[in-house]
């Protein structure tokens, strides 16, 4: 793993994905070791995310860390998919992540994305307070800069609440879905300037769908329209990307 010279947020290029997750797998386990086993997590889907998933699932059946006292927050959900559908992000991360270690169910939380509505959304952001914050939040980004599902023009000091999807990111995630049109129109997510709170900030960004967005975003000017600019504002955030990834920058 090298730092890529001159970029606007810090940049890792890791040899291997496997490489990256090993890397921000140790990271969870230190933080959560040294908490004695409650920290507060931010978790995210897609498809980046799953390799460091199974990596701590690995160190949990090793008997090498526990999620027992871990509390987390998802960074988004779908609106008017309902927890038990297969695309639901609760689904996800239960799939990859809930049901196969030993963190409590009701200590991982979700944004509000029935049709509660803002009053919801504000309480939710108090459950994150009342948490004392996220330590360590995992961030992937679409192809169009978005972090969360927060969508280019998505103000920096936004909070949580219900956003419209792009149409290239409903196109980008119908591969989970039968088809585009079973895709939400709407999802509720973390805001940027909620993300921006967290402690640590990590991003996983591999393949050749993102060379673009971060050539764009790590040596381009500051365009306050794409979120992961938002980066830039906060002291500990890095990102964690391969090669192919990488390519516009090396
Ligand atoms: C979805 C999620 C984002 C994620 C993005 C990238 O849109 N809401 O949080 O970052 O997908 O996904 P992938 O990792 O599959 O490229």
């Amino acid at each position: 793993m090298k730092l890529i010279p001159e970029t606007t947020i810090p940049t890792y290029l890791v040899e291997t994905q496997a490489e990256a997750n090993e890397v921000l797998a140790l990271e969870i386990e230190r933080l959560v070791k040294s908490q004695d086993g409650s920290a507060t997590l931010g978790l995210a889907t897609g498809s980046s995310p799953i390799g460091l998933y199974s990596e701590l699932v690995r160190l949990y059946e090793a008997g090498e860390l526990s999620l027992k006292e871990v509390t987390s927050f998802n960074l988004d959900e779908y609106m008017g998919l309902g927890p038990d559908h297969p695309a639901s992000y609760r689904s996800f991360m239960s799939e990859h992540l809930f049901a196969e270690t030993d963190i409590r169910l009701t200590e991982t939380h979700f944004p509000p994305s029935d049709e509660s509505g803002l009053g919801a959304c504000a309480k939710w952001e108090d459950t994150i307070r009342a948490a004392g914050g996220i330590d360590w939040q995992l961030l992937g980004v679409g192809r169009n800069g978005h972090i969360g599902f927060n969508e280019p023009g998505s103000p920096f000091d936004s909070r949580t609440r219900r956003i419209e999807l792009a149409q290239s990111t409903r196109e980008a995630n119908a591969r989970f879905f039968k088809s585009i049109d079973e895709v939400p129109r709407y999802a509720v997510t973390m805001g940027v300037g909620t993300i921006l709170e967290a402690q640590r900030l990590r991003v996983l960004a591999f393949g050749d769908t993102k060379t673009d967005i971060l050539a764009r975003v790590l040596r381009g000017d500051n365009d306050e329209s794409i979120p992961l600019n938002a980066l830039r504002l906060h002291s500990d955030a890095a990102l964690y990307i391969d090669a192919a990834a990488a390519s516009k920058l090396l």
